[in-house]
């Protein structure tokens, strides 16, 4: 199949390695042109524009950082709307506002074509291995007919409802999830007086409740940043966890209601950005909080 990738950031970098190894003709564009170098690397080919992208494809991806983006890659002047989308099918996976999702979807029907969202659980390596969660919101016809690439790019598909539907699951996941960087911080920095070495207290709140999966899955890493060490480029970082947690904000907001553990988390996030860690990955977090709790 033709796909098309609109923004090789992390993740749509690491989808279009996937779908080419899958053996899809993957064809990319992006706004600053030299991230689009490890798609072209691993066999992507290279689109002027993003509408230009649109010709070239009969399914395009997009993974942006936030409705700005979207805005700016579907609306703008030589954006994947500014001609020619009929019978087209799109898939979003931006963490966005359901709103941001539902207006889209609205103006892709309008050019004839379809939309899918599908915004992911997982990260940069589940990205690569095509072991994402896809939580999906669309109509029947759209789903069936995005499905077989779903399933390349995804380990477990979760369909929430119409589109809307994925986006709010996909706020409600992240945010004990962005929740829980902070809290194991702060437990790191009540332990941090017994001197127990980072490798074995990671693992003794892994095998308790007061672990997560996320911690599971990470445990090494969060480890190694606890004991100083190098964990490598940030794959989710602090500052984008501050963009899901605004959005949750303003979703909770609009429908009118607060989320003050949400809101605590993002006031603290603010400020370890405004302390120049905004690039840090979640698995830095904790250790980050330590040092701001109690020092080295
Ligand atoms: N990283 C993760 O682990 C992860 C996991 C699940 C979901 N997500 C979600 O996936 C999305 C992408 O995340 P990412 O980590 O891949 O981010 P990223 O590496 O920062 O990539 C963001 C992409 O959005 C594009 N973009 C941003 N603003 C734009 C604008 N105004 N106009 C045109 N393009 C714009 C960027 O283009 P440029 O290169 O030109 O800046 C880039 O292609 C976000 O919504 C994030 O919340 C991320």
């Amino acid at each position: 199949m033709k796909i098309g990738i609109a923004g090789t950031g992390r993740m749509g970098s690491a989808i279009a390695q996937r779908l080419i190894e899958c053996g899809h003709t993957v064809t990319v564009w992006n706004r600053t042109p030299d991230r689009t170098k490890a798609a072209q690397a691993a066999g992507a080919r290279l689109a002027a524009t993003a509408s230009a992208l649109v010709q070239e494809s009969e399914t395009l991806v997009t993974i942006l950082t936030n409705a700005a983006a979207i805005d700016a890659v579907y609306r703008g002047p030589q954006g994947l709307l500014s001609g020619g989308a009929t019978g087209r099918l799109f898939i979003e996976m931006s963490t966005v506002r359901p709103e941001t999702e539902r207006e889209l979807a609205v103006e892709i029907e309008r050019w004839g074509a379809q939309m899918v969202e599908c915004p992911v659980g997982g990260t940069v390596g589940p990205a690569r291995e095509g072991k994402l969660i896809g939580l999906v919101g669309a109509d029947d016809a759209a789903y069936e007919r995005a499905r077989p690439l779903l399933e390349k790019m995804c380990r477990r598909i979760e369909r929430c409802g119409p589109v809307g539907a994925g986006a709010t699951m996909k706020l409600a996941v992240n945010l004990p999830l962005a929740v829980f960087w902070e809290a194991f911080g702060e437990a790191m920095a009540l332990a941090q007086p017994l001197g127990i070495e980072p490798a074995r207290l990671v693992d003794l709140f892994a095998d308790t409740s007061g672990g997560t999966n996320v911690l599971r899955n990470r445990a090494a890493l969060v480890a190694r940043a606890l004991a100083g060490e190098d964990t490598g480029p940030a794959t989710f970082d602090l500052d984008s966890m501050r963009k899901d947690l605004r959005t949750m904000l303003e979703e909770g907001r609009s429908r009118g209601f607060d989320l003050p553990v949400a809101a605590s988390t993002l006031a603290a996030f603010d400020e370890a950005s405004r302390a120049g860690q905004g690039g840090i990955d979640g698995v830095r977090i904790p250790a980050y909080v330590v040092t701001r709790s109690v020092g080295r």
